[in-house]
């Protein structure tokens, strides 16, 4: 077993005057390289925190959380966001885009901090836009686009870097049909190619996956049930 992910007793709370908010209760959660996992639970249940923390964007309160080996709790903010560039990307939940920037420039982003050739990001922003079924529209502002075009801009951006981990959240919320088809036949490629996907949803389109997906799911910021593969 080889795992790319690893979570031990971890805890996030929120704290606002008196009270204290348990978001994510003990934690422990194992994924392998070139799984796919399907978190699952009510609106509430923890789901974003949970996939904010495994992307670095939040911390937790205590616990352990391994990311490609790298204890990324401990890393300083400037490390875990080279960390982040190298290994992750990922579709959010509200898209997180840059409204006055053009689809091209929104899904180049990431692409700036790996200070690669302007030829090479051209071409990874081409293909990353022609993916996500989005290329038509490179040139319109991020502000004009409709909710389901916005989240393709998103999935065309995470895949921009060609990351090993794939954390989307919601990620089909948005799209028509046809879409969200086409979405799973992008996260098919992306599993043939042996990344590491993990996705929380609602949308019952996620049982037409054509290939094995682990479902976790979630209570009251616990996981119940799917810890690990070998359960
Ligand atoms: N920054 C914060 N401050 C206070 N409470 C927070 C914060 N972030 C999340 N929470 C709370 O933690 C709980 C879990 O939120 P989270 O967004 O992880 O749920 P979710 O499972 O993604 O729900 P949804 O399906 O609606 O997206 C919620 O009750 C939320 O109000
Ligand atoms: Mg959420």
């Amino acid at each position: 077993m080889n795992p790319i992910i690893e979570i031990r007793n971890l805890n996030r709370h929120f704290d606002s005057g008196e009270e204290r908010f348990h978001a994510l209760k003990e934690i422990d959660l194992t994924v392998e390289r070139g799984e796919c996992v399907i978190l699952r639970g009510i609106s509430g249940s923890g789901k974003t925190t949970l996939l904010s923390i495994i992307a670095g964007l939040d911390h937790p309160s205590s616990g352990e959380i391994r990311v490609e080996g790298e204890a990324i709790a401990k890393l300083p903010d400037r490390h875990l966001s080279r960390f982040r560039g190298r290994h992750i990307g990922m579709i959010f939940q509200h898209y997180n885009l840059m409204e006055e920037l053009s689809v091209r420039e929104n899904v180049a982003v990431p692409l700036i901090p790996m200070a690669q050739n302007m030829r090479q990001v051209t071409r990874r922003v081409e293909e990353a836009m022609e993916r996500a079924n989005i290329a038509h529209k490179a040139d319109q502002k991020a502000a004009r686009l409709s909710g389901g075009e916005k989240q393709r801009v998103a999935i065309a951006r995470a895949l921009a870097t060609d990351p090993e981990i794939i954390l989307c959240d919601e990620p089909t919320a948005n799209l028509d049909r046809a879409n969200a088809r086409r979405f799973l036949e992008i996260l098919s490629r992306l599993h043939e190619m042996g990344k590491t996907i993990l996705i929380a949803t609602h949308d019952p389109i996620f049982e037409e996956l054509p290939f094995e997906a682990r479902v976790v799911e979630m209570e009251n910021g616990a996981i119940v049930d799917g810890r690990s593969s070998e359960e």
